[in-house]
């Protein structure tokens, strides 16, 4: 036996007694205790040594969390307090959101205002100094204000406030339209109504044209129907289409559309503009109805879609098909041996050297703070900001869809995640509270996941091999990261939105997508757009953007930005000086300017993105710097001036860095999405001041994404193989060596004469232990309770 066994030997026999006597110990407290915990043997009868449960909790003890409170999302009773208090100020005018209609001053939104930097950072780094008062944004909706208008106030401390400031800007337009608000449900209530009545006076069209299917009185073949965004350029309106009421009726429209124009607070001077059916076009439902009785337009059949037990809807997530595997069997699953490797205080997480806090806006979701490794602050806030689809089609719902989600809520349309599923089984759950469009604040159960990933590819390995039919050493680590997830699911798709911490000091940001397309009726005029997905159903092409906030902070929070580019020498060899030599040459590019920084990918020259803290070096001597690394690039392709695109700026490029301000927090805003053409939030003004950016607090946006054409394999759903987009952050110099050495993960082996010496690092391999099984608990009920 080598050495380091014997000693791993002898190592386990002293454990060995000490475990027998505790076994022993724990035997006659589980017979006492329980009496009733039978374990099952294995499957296949031979019986297995006994197990325990693998260990719920963690061994690790979490360090005292100064930040807490400091980021935490409003709680109910904080909501409570802050929402009774705007509603008592006399000169608000406010209606109490359950008895408000469109055209009443009343609450839309009620969230935390993230603490200034600043006082959050003052805070953090000093024992001494005062902790950020919690401060709530309130956002009202002004209907009965003339003109209306949508307004912003300030309201602290938010446990038991005493003082509200109307928000002015700068950063945001002020006053903000009304026309800009992003939908709610006093509008959805009016729209169902007009639509209701539209959907009436056709009757007879739907009935004969879709084989029963109508919605006005429909008991068994019934319509539904659902609106897109924005409307004309500064016109706000939508359009409705109509799908058949089955599951997944976002893959069965219809081809009834209907433009509804609901500018202003006066829903009675709202209305429909514009019919579409099949592919004629009318002024109103009462023009369709003449030109349908008269027979000026063809009259179209689609037949109801056919369906039984055998061979289920299209739309539906019944399992259909030659079974895979031929017998059910269960995927694998994590298992964690010894508890779980991360703690969690609050919001705040620790995982190996790693540690960060979150929140979970109502608005735009995940926010990141304070992120750190081994103690040392890198990022102080990394977070998504919008997520833009923008379509296009022949239909005209489809032609005019262009989405902003933040104005739908992505972050309070984060529901419940179901374990074993949307995360491991092993994952520590949490749940966000969010007053959005509601009377009171509303729960959402289990809506953010935590967990330890096996990746199944090693972090490192090497053999190395003595070619000589065998190995000098080999050395490896298994590889596993850390997952923040959540997500939100905005209508058809669900966005998956993770935060990974690798053990070398990597993080990534990766955006997931699956769920039902956005589809339109399939005629040939769609072919230019996209496939038929489905006989009679078109999926057109549309672009995933997703924007990021990645506000770094490298060893204090001056730092610069440079490239470091990729390019190609042609010199005389030095060497051989008769011949030349074509290889590539670094240049370090040190950017001076926001403008000068803007990064739009070119595949010819290529560069490295880097930031760094002038001064501040490795061993080296070499500017420790982290990179931000794009792995899904995606252009913006429409012109500037076509008018959707200054709503969404950041599409534009790749990379923007911009000098840290106060009040550019957010590139984007719930506005945006109903005022594309002049947006309340104007991401090109961030740099238009062309600020200096050298050795500056600095803050890089980041554009990711993915281009959709849909396709028959997205029937059902759009699977999330190959359809994610990410970046990375990820060490330059950083580190003196890569940090995971210091991991006790790792595996060194070393020959012996006929076998191996296995250095585990300490780590244990046994016992094992046995996985739990857990009911699945899922409610999928979001409420005030
Ligand atoms: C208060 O709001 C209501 C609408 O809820 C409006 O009709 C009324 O004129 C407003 N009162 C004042 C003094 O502005
Ligand atoms: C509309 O549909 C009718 C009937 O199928 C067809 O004859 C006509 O060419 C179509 N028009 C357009 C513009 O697609
Ligand atoms: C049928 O109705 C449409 C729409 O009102 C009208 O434009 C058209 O002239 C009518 N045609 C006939 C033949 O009456
Ligand atoms: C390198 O430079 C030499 C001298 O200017 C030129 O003749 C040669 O074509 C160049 N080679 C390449 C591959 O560009």
């Amino acid at each position: 036996m080598a050495k380091d066994r014997t000693r791993e030997t002898c190592i386990l026999r002293v454990a060995c007694a000490a475990l027998t006597l505790l076994s022993l110990a724990l035997i006659v407290t589980l017979i006492v205790v329980t009496t009733k915990g039978k374990r099952e043997a294995l499957g296949d009868g031979t019986s297995s040594r006994q197990q325990d449960d693998c260990p719920e909790a963690t061994k690790l003890s979490a360090s005292p969390v100064r930040s807490a409170g400091l980021y935490d999302d409003l709680s109910k009773d904080e909501i409570i307090a802050v929402r009774d208090y705007i509603l008592q100020q006399p000169s608000l005018n406010l209606t109490a959101y359950e008895n408000a209609a469109l055209n009443d001053n009343y609450i839309f939104l009620i969230e935390l205002k993230q603490p200034p930097k600043d006082k959050a950072l003052d805070f953090l780094d000093h024992e001494n100094a005062p902790k950020p008062e919690r401060t709530a944004r309130v956002v009202i909706y002004n209907g009965g204000k003339k003109p209306s208008i949508v307004s912003e106030y300030l309201v602290s401390p938010a446990g038991n406030p005493i003082r509200h400031q109307e928000i002015r800007g700068p950063g945001q337009k002020y006053p903000i339209p009304f026309d800009m608000r992003a939908l709610d449900g006093k509008e959805a209530e009016v729209t169902e109504r007009i639509v209701s009545n539209a959907a009436k006076e056709a009757n007879k069209l739907l009935r004969e044209s879709y084989d029963g299917y109508t919605y006005d009185g429909c008991t068994d073949r019934c319509l539904t129907w659902s609106g897109s965004g924005p409307g004309e350029f500064g016109k706000r309106g939508k359009w409705i289409w109509f799908l058949r009421d089955l599951q997944g009726n976002y893959v069965q429209p219809v081809g009834f559309e209907l433009y509804l124009n609901t500018q202003g607070s006066d829903s009675t001077l709202w209305k429909i503009e514009k019919v579409f059916y099949f592919n004629s076009s009318f002024d109103s439902v009462g023009d369709l109805m003449d030109a349908y009785t008269n027979g000026s337009i063809p009259k179209v059949f689609l037949p109801a879609p056919s369906y039984s037990s055998d061979s289920p809807l299209y739309s539906s997530l019944l399992r259909r098909g030659e079974p895979q595997p031929p017998i059910p069997l269960r995927p694998p699953r994590i298992v964690e041996p010894d508890g779980k490797r991360y703690t969690v205080s609050g919001r705040h997480v620790e995982y190996m050297k790693w540690s960060f806090d979150f929140r979970s806006r109502s608005s735009s979701g995940l926010q990141l703070f304070d992120i750190r490794f081994d103690g040392q602050r890198i990022v102080y806030e990394l977070s998504l900001q919008e997520a833009a689809a923008f379509y296009s089609g022949w239909s005209p719902m489809q032609m005019q869809t262009d989405y902003l989600d933040t104005a739908w809520g992505m972050g309070s349309s984060k529901f419940e995640l179901v374990r074993g599923t949307d995360c491991p089984d092993t994952a520590t759950f949490f749940d966000t509270i969010h007053f959005v469009d509601a009377i009171d604040p509303v729960k959402y159960r289990n809506s953010i996941c935590l967990f330890e990933l096996d990746l199944g590819l090693p972090l490192r390995r090497h053999f190395d091999n003595n070619f000589q039919g065998g190995y000098n050493f080999y050395g490896g680590m298994p590889g596993s990261a850390l997952v923040l997830r959540s997500i939100s699911t905005a209508y058809n798709y669900d966005y998956i939105y993770d935060y990974l911490f690798y053990p070398n000091g990597v993080v990534e940001a990766r955006a997931s997508t699956t769920g039902y397309v956005q589809a339109t009726l399939w005629t040939p005029n769609e072919a230019s757009y996209g496939n038929p997905i489905h006989p009679w159903v078109a999926g057109t092409i549309h672009d995933h953007l997703l924007h990021y906030k990645v506000d770094l902070d490298i060893s204090g929070r001056k730092h610069s930005y440079e490239t470091i580019d990729i390019e190609i020498e042609n010199i005389t060899n030095p060497w051989f000086p008769q011949a030349r030599r074509v290889q590539k040459v670094l240049r370090r590019n040190v950017k001076k300017t926001e403008q000068d920084a803007i990064y739009k990918q070119n595949f010819e020259h290529p560069k490295y993105l880097n930031f760094f803290n002038k001064g501040i070096v490795n061993k080296m001597g070499v500017s420790r710097g982290y990179r931000i690394h794009i792995r899904d690039m995606m252009k913006q392709m429409y012109p500037k001036d076509w008018g959707i695109v200054n709503g969404a700026a950041w599409t534009e490029n790749q990379m923007t860095v911009t000098k840290w301000k106060e009040n550019e927090e957010t590139s984007s805003s719930i506005y945006n999405q109903n005022g594309m053409h002049d947006p309340v939030v104007d991401f090109a003004r961030f740099t238009e001041d062309n600020e200096g950016i050298e050795d500056e607090d600095l803050v890089a946006w980041v554009t990711v994404g993915l281009m959709h054409v849909p396709h028959s394999e997205d029937i059902p759903n759009t699977a999330t193989a190959a359809n994610s987009a990410s970046f990375y952050l990820r060490p330059y110099n950083y580190f003196d060596e890569d940090p995971s050495m210091s991991s006790h993960d790792a595996l060194l082996i070393l020959p012996n004469k006929g076998g191996a010496d296995i250095n585990r690092f300490g780590t244990p391999q046994e016992p094992g232990c046995r996985v739990k099984d857990k009911v699945l608990d899922f409610k999928g009920v979001y409420g005030t309770k």
